[in-house]
């Protein structure tokens, strides 16, 4: 049995139709007041309970055998990004769990202070490397569904909006690919205690993305590019009104303000030890919103 939190989220949703498509039994930890129906009709126990919540890590995981920690922290991250993780490493360790998978972040390690997310998935990561169980840690880059919706608002007005730098680079990853890639760590060798960057096959700047959607959807972009200095006024305003969004905000300007992409040989090492071809972010936008260029 697979435990899989955030498992109505974009990876978590996804590592439950994989395992599901294998008829592997899992158990998706969802809330009561989220949208669990897909994972219903694809056979997942629901588990329902909040992570914020020890005693609801206790129940989940009696009877695992594997852990996917997929969810996310809606800028709660001290509770859910690291004391849910936490306690969800020592429960794993009572209940003889055989390997965690840790959806972590690409960056993990670059000592973002400022950002809170960043510093609970740094210590997360420490913690579960030292437990003593099986490991997989996982740090991705953006992932591709995050696109999807940019990618409908430019196939319907051609406007592309960049926040900051047109130049960054990322290695904006196919979601699907990484669910498989977390399904698979668990009887991959080479992924065995092993801390792994996770991204799509081509560096882009962030400039190329309306490039290929303007290949896709045959349509001369317009680009809205405001400077990243707008985010960090309106960072510190809502801030002061409300801290937790401020502090969702401040993660925001993390990702916006830097760069988030694996190297060549990064890719080709993920390749080798999965067995499998990074998915192009042409390729899975295509396959989600289907493209003129299609024949
Ligand atoms: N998105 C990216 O580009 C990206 C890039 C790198 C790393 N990551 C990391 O990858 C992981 C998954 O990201 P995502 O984008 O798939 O997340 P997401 O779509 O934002 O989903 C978050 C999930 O966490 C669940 N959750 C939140 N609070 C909870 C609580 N108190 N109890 C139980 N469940 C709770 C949500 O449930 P509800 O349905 O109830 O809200 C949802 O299933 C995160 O750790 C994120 O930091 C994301």
């Amino acid at each position: 049995m697979f435990l899989v939190t955030g498992a109505t989220g974009s990876v978590g949703r996804r590592i439950v139709r994989v395992l599901r498509e294998q008829i592997i039994p899992v158990r998706a930890f969802v809330r009561l007041s989220s949208n669990y129906e897909e994972l219903e009709h694809r056979g997942a126990e629901i588990f329902i309970g909040d992570l914020r919540v020890d005693k609801d890590i206790e129940k989940a995981l009696q009877g695992v055998r594997y852990v996917i920690s997929a969810h996310g922290s809606d800028s709660d991250a001290f509770k859910l990004d690291y004391r849910a993780n936490i306690e969800l490493i020592d429960r794993s360790l009572e209940n003889n769990v055989e390997h965690f998978v840790y959806i972590s972040v690409l960056g993990a390690d670059r000592g973002y202070r400022e950002s809170s997310v960043f510093k609970a998935k740094r210590e997360v990561e420490k913690y579960l490397v030292a437990s003593g169980l099986k490991y997989t840690i996982l740090r991705p880059s953006g992932f591709a569904n995050n696109i999807l919706p940019l990618a409908e608002r430019f196939r319907d007005s051609g406007i592309y909006l960049i926040i900051g730098d047109p130049k960054n680079r990322s290695s904006i990853v196919s979601t699907d690919d990484l669910a498989k890639i977390a399904v698979d760590s668990v009887k991959v060798e080479g992924a065995k205690n092993k801390i792994l960057p996770v991204g799509g096959p081509d560096i882009l700047k962030r400039e190329d993305i309306p490039r290929i959607l303007s290949r896709l959807f045959k349509r001369e972009p317009i680009i809205i590019n405001p400077p990243l200095f707008l985010l960090d006024g309106l960072r510190s305003s809502l801030g002061l009104l409300n801290s937790e969004l401020g502090e969702g905000l401040t993660t925001l300007r993390t990702l916006l303000g830097n760069e988030f992409f694996c190297t060549k040989e990064e890719i080709t090492n993920l390749e080798s030890i999965y067995e499998m071809k990074m998915e192009s972010l042409e390729s899975f936008v295509g396959r989600y919103l289907g493209s003129s260029s299609e024949g």
